[in-house]
């Protein structure tokens, strides 16, 4: 992921390198979301379910160790499921700052969180989180700022983007503050890739909505026919890469440019990293922060971790 210079400059930029990439940001227009809303439902897709499960058993102790009166602020809340069950736990959370890029959703989702804890502030902001964003203050005092981030999402991010993300995470949150974190961890290579290339083609019809979306929004014309979905282990990255492998040799024309397309060339769409428990700690030390805990289901398929910007002594 990376700033954004719009979508057609982004979509430009992306398929003039040598290896033809295209921002996976860009999935998420409403069908790209919807049917990413149905990858959670999916068999294969067990990291939903299973940061759900975590959730449910340990979000007492997770609680505990975010303490009380928290200012709550979560990066891409979409329809804060999982956040509901944090804050009905947390003891006189004092704020709650959803963040996401969708005006609808969030409207939604913050005007639903209201009804539910009446005492608590909200404050939603529609923004791209990628982007600097100023965190409001809310009238009473904070004991610290904590950020949520579930989902795995950090693993969108290429190492060295998820080292600077944590970074500004760590200087939003300053000294005191943490992050609760949700991390998809490594494991067998078939688990992997059948949760990206499952059986119903839900993710393949997720990737190639892309193609349709560039199509529609940018006056394109790929053959979206002509383009398959394909989900790659890369064990020495460590990541699952997705791909748009085109069939047929063909030549795309986008805004002033033409470009060409031979047979079997492929469009990296999206990264997923996946982390052992002590590689994603070490990052996060990088960037500011100290492990505090650890929560994982009995499979160890994903983690949720704790980590603050200990107080420096004096
Ligand atoms: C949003 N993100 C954490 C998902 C993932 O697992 O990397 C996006 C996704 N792409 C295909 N399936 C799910």
């Amino acid at each position: 992921m990376r700033e954004s210079g719009g979508f057609l400059d982004d979509v430009l930029v992306g398929l003039r390198g040598e290896q033809k990439t295209l921002p996976c940001k860009y999935l998420y227009d409403e069908r790209g979301s919807q049917l990413f809303e149905d990858i959670c439902e999916l068999t294969e897709y067990y990291p939903t379910r299973t940061e759900f499960g975590i959730m449910n058993t340990f979000v007492e102790d997770m609680a505990r160790h975010l303490g009380e009166s928290v200012l709550l602020i979560e990066y891409g809340s979409g329809n804060s499921r999982k956040t509901r069950l944090l804050l009905d736990a947390m003891r006189a959370p004092v704020g709650y700052v959803p963040i996401d890029i969708s005006r609808e959703i969030l409207k939604e989702s913050a005007s639903a969180i209201e009804k539910r804890f009446p005492g608590l502030e909200v404050f939603p902001i529609c923004a791209d989180y990628l982007m600097p964003v100023s965190i409001p203050e809310p009238g009473v005092l904070v004991a610290r700022r904590i950020v949520y981030f579930p989902g795995s999402t950090i693993g969108n991010f290429k190492p060295d983007e998820a080292l600077e993300f944590l970074k500004r995470v760590a200087s939003q949150v300053g000294e005191g503050g943490g992050i609760l974190i949700g991390v998809d961890l490594k494991k067998e290579s078939g688990v992997l890739k059948r949760a990206y290339d499952d059986r119903k083609g839900v993710t393949a019809a997720f990737n190639r909505n892309l193609l349709a979306r560039i199509n529609r929004e940018l006056a394109g014309d790929f053959p979206e026919d002509k383009f398959r979905h394909e989900a790659l282990w890369n064990k020495e990255q460590g990541r699952i890469e997705m791909h748009l492998i085109c069939e047929e040799a063909c030549r795309v024309t986008l805004g002033p440019e033409s470009i060409v397309f031979y047979a079997g060339e492929s469009i990296v769409t999206e990264y997923a990293y996946k982390y052992e428990v002590e590689e994603f700690q070490s990052l996060a030390s990088k960037a500011g922060f100290t492990p505090q805990a650890l929560w994982t289901d009995p499979g160890e398929m994903f983690s949720v971790h704790y980590l603050d910007v200990t107080l420096s002594a004096g």
